[in-house]
């Protein structure tokens, strides 16, 4: 099949790497700024469009605008699409869909979610038999190896931050990665797969860059570590989901993720929990996830077809959970522990709700930890 790349950084000249192995994909066009990148590069999208031979348009640009219309108008001429963008796709994949419907081509993402591990397909392979109950896991590289770095060197928040940007695993923004806005998009995404719905993010997202070497020192004395969480639940038509810090122990397998790997856990009846494990961030792994979904394309590879038909409404009291939460005062209220370390205040909750949570700490400056189920 004869392809076109859009974007040759990171993701794209991975895609075209490994193409260079394979007979059944050839890379014909790249769309690119910078025109010496590639031979086979152009400016111009319409000699991408308008070229018959061109079947299939993989996105790797990044950002929503162009991507979002270079991908409706792929879609539109009937093109495939597979793209590892998941700041447009958690945006529009409603949109995708129907387009791909429409026009009688495929749209596929499998990238957008933990790098190079097959986690989509997993999820569509677990909703062949049946539903999902949970999803949950560490789903950004760039938070991942930042919090490595911390707990096994010590190092302090922006020095890994840098190193991260380095090696290819953050965002041309890194704010998406430790912000939490990466890992909410990848939510959104994973809960379209696993309970065929499309949800917005409107739940809450705490920031990662509030922890600080003295808050991961304090964890380790207690017996845990500190890794970026985004879940999400369903009952009913209502979900709860969210980003945030959560404990595990120090020998928990999450606690023992270490550098840019993801590993993300879906929960059902039949299989209980199954860990998906490897590296979310990188120019090759990607790029396979990217090449996996053009193979599938080419041979009908389909485990469960992707429908976003259910509508969900959030619900900040569907789960009770306990929370540890730092502050530089010590709070009055209901709490079952307060400890105080250096100028550090921990207040240890009972197990409260979302909306609890949320009115708990309400214009207080605060670090958010949330302990996981294997501790609480
Ligand atoms: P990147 O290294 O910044 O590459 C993006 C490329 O696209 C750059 O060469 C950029 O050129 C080019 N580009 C951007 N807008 C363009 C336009 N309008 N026309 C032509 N070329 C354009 O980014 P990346 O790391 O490969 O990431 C690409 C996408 O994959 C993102 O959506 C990201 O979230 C996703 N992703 C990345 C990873 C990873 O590990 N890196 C993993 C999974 C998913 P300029 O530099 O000149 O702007
Ligand atoms: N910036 C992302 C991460 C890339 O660090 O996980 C992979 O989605």
């Amino acid at each position: 099949m004869k392809i076109a790349v859009l974007g040759f950084g990171t993701v794209g000249s991975g895609v075209y790497e490994i193409s260079q192995n394979l007979k059944d994909i050839e890379v014909k066009k790249v769309l690119e700024k910078d025109l010496s990148k590639i031979n086979i590069a152009t400016d111009n999208y319409d000699e991408i469009i308008n070229d018959r031979e061109i079947e299939l348009v993989v996105e790797c640009m990044g950002g929503l605008h162009p991507a979002y219309e270079f991908i409706m108008k792929a879609l539109q001429n009937k093109k495939h699409v597979v793209s590892a963008n998941k700041a447009v796709i958690a945006k529009y994949l409603d949109e995708f869909l129907k387009a791909a419907q429409e026009n009688g081509v495929e749209f596929r993402f499998e990238a957008s979610v933990g790098g190079g591990i097959p986690c989509l397909a997993g999820i569509q392979k677990i909703r062949r038999v049946e539903n999902v109950d949970k999803i949950y896991g560490i789903f950004n590289g760039t938070s991942n190896f930042i919090l490595d770095n911390m707990y096994r060197f010590e190092n302090e928040f922006f020095t890994t931050l840098k190193t991260a940007q380095e090696l290819g695993y953050a965002e041309a923004d890194p704010s998406a990665d430790i912000d939490g806005y990466d890992v909410t998009n990848k939510v959104i995404i994973s809960f379209a797969l696993a309970y065929d719905g499309f949800i917005k993010n409107e739940f809450p997202c705490f920031t990662l860059r509030d922890i600080t070497k003295e808050d991961v020192s304090y964890f380790r004395k207690k017996g845990y570590i500190a890794k970026y969480i985004g879940e999400a639940i369903t009952s009913g038509n209502e979900y709860q989901a969210s980003v945030m810090l959560n404990l595990f122990p120090t020998n928990a397998l999450e606690g023992n993720v270490l550098s840019n790997y993801n590993m993300i856990t879906v929960v059902s009846h039949t299989m209980g929990e199954v860990k998906f494990y490897g590296q979310g961030a990188g120019k090759l792994p990607t790029a396979n996830a990217i090449i996996q979904d053009i193979l599938d394309i080419i041979t009908g590879v389909q485990f469960h077809k992707t429908s976003i038909a259910k509508k969900y409404s959030y619900s900040p009291n569907l789960l009770k959970h306990k929370y540890v939460l730092r502050f530089n005062e010590e709070l009055k209220g209901n709490f079952e522990k307060i400890e105080k370390d250096r100028n550090n205040f921990y207040h240890f909750t009972s197990e409260i709700s979302q909306a609890e949570l949320i009115k708990l700490i309400k214009g207080k400056d605060c670090l958010v930890t949330k302990l996981s189920e294997v501790l609480a």
